[in-house]
């Protein structure tokens, strides 16, 4: 049956997820404190980069609007979403406020409204908030009880950028974390028309569930680098192996490709959460530990097969051929590139760069590089860094280049006069 839902956050998650929603039949209010965003939504646009979203905004015009006013929102729907950014602080600790100042809002509108409202946190939290921080915010602000007078759920999102929209339409499972029986069948039905495999357990495993996902696929990620980096030392290519460990049906090939490490908005910051809010607990977490310090170390290992061919970077013109952090978004955060591009200036290389999707969000970052419209003028400078494998880098002409690469191009490992991969 259809609902009226209201989604907090128009970013990667609460954009696709009201989209998908819409796409399933529920009446959709997307909130953002972004008018650029909820403009561009209204103008049937994504305000994101995501393959097949803007698509689907304006197939389900009909049941989608945004808008900046929360209360309207709040107040014409029975079930709101809460999809806010849940960034880092600087020591890795999780940053809430955009939660809290969310909570804040609905608890005052929830104050003066009669029926049952549902709140579910999509947001990654660590485990604990939602049901300690979160209620009590909401029930402070609202004079009424979690649980009795309004839902708390958490319902945690394993969505990929580069894929979500397929990613949410055919999930592997729905986590509902709930701690009444109301609020969990509230949740189940919104996703009913995708029918699904569900957990349904409580608020505080949902939200640690998710950690858990995120942190053992950075593992995973780690693991085959680091086993990569003695491959190509022992002359050994790492493909081979993790083809050949990956068909155990115990272990899976997912997330065994070796290259320069994770990036995106979740693994890094999802890792150094739990860490920290592991640390605040009195545990000590060795495993992801090593897992941050690999990932940090292994895009600079780029750096040092460069310099077997180039020693000396100044005023050696270094292409680079990708930004984002991983092909299809243009999403840049903690990619992969900012380290790399980062040690290439301060050597005093000049760096001319090149990506389908993720320059202008580059340029923030970078103003002073050169960013070119096609990947092949790249290729003219004196060596060539490959960092995100976007499908077009496969048909460029390498040959006469000198490329280090990592992320595994074919094209570039056949064609390149001089070629370095970083773990084969
Ligand atoms: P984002 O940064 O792309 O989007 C967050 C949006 O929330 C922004 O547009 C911001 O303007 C808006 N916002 C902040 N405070 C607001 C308020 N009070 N009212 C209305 N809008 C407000 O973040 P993203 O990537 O969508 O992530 C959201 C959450 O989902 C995070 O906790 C993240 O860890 C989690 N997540 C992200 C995934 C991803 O691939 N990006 C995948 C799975 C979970």
């Amino acid at each position: 049956m259809s609902k009226s839902l209201s989604i907090i956050g128009c970013g990667y998650v609460g954009c696709v997820t009201g989209t998908c929603f819409a796409d399933m039949g529920h009446e959709v209010t997307l909130v953002d404190i972004d008018p650029s965003r909820v403009y561009s939504i209204n103008e049937g646009h994504s305000p994101i980069y995501e393959s097949g979203l803007e698509d689907l905004i304006k197939e389900n015009r009909k049941r989608i609007c945004a808008t900046t006013d929360l209360r309207t929102a709040v107040n014409n729907t029975d079930i709101t979403f809460i999809a806010v950014g849940t960034p880092s602080n600087v020591d890795g600790s999780i940053n809430l406020t955009y939660v809290f100042n969310a909570c804040k809002e609905i608890g005052e509108i929830l104050r003066e409204k009669d029926s049952f409202h549902v709140i579910i946190v999509k947001s990654t939290v660590f485990p604990g908030t939602t049901d300690t921080q979160v209620r009590q915010i909401l029930e402070e602000h609202s004079g009424k009880k979690a649980g009795i007078d309004f839902g708390l759920g958490a319902n945690p999102e394993f969505l990929r950028e580069g894929n979500a929209v397929q990613d949410f339409l055919s999930p592997d499972r729905v986590v509902i974390g709930a701690d009444d029986p109301r609020t969990a069948n509230v949740i189940r039905d919104i996703y009913a028309p995708l029918n699904p495999q569900i957990f349904t357990t409580s608020i505080r495993t949902a939200e640690i569930i998710k950690y858990t996902s995120n942190a053992f696929l950075a593992t995973k990620i780690s693991f085959a680098n680091e086993i990569g980096n003695l491959c190509k030392t022992l002359g050994v290519d790492s493909k081979d192996v993790f083809d050949g460990v990956g068909m155990d049906s115990r272990i899976s090939p997912a997330f065994f490709r070796t290259g320069i490490g994770f990036g995106g908005s979740c693994f890094p910051k999802d890792v150094c959460a739990l860490l920290s809010g592991a640390r605040d607990c009195g545990e000590k977490l060795n495993v992801l530990n090593a897992v941050i310090a690999t990932n940090e170390a292994q895009p600079l290992r780029l750096l040092g097969l460069l310099k077997r061919h180039l020693p000396n970077l100044k005023g050696k013109t270094i292409g680079i051929l990708g930004l984002a952090f991983k092909p299809d978004t243009d999403d840049i955060r903690e990619s992969r590139a900012i380290p790399v591009v980062s040690s290439l200036c301060s050597e005093g290389a000049e760096v001319i760069a090149y990506d389908p999707a993720a320059m202008d969000n580059f340029r923030h970052i970078f103003p002073h590089i050169t960013y070119t419209s096609s990947a092949s003028s790249v290729l003219e400078a004196d060596a060539v860094l490959i960092l995100t494998e976007w499908k077009e880098f496969e048909y460029l002409d390498y040959s006469g280049k000198i490329v280090i690469d990592g992320r595994r191009i074919e094209a570039a490992r056949n064609h390149a006069t001089i070629y370095e991969g970083v773990c084969w």
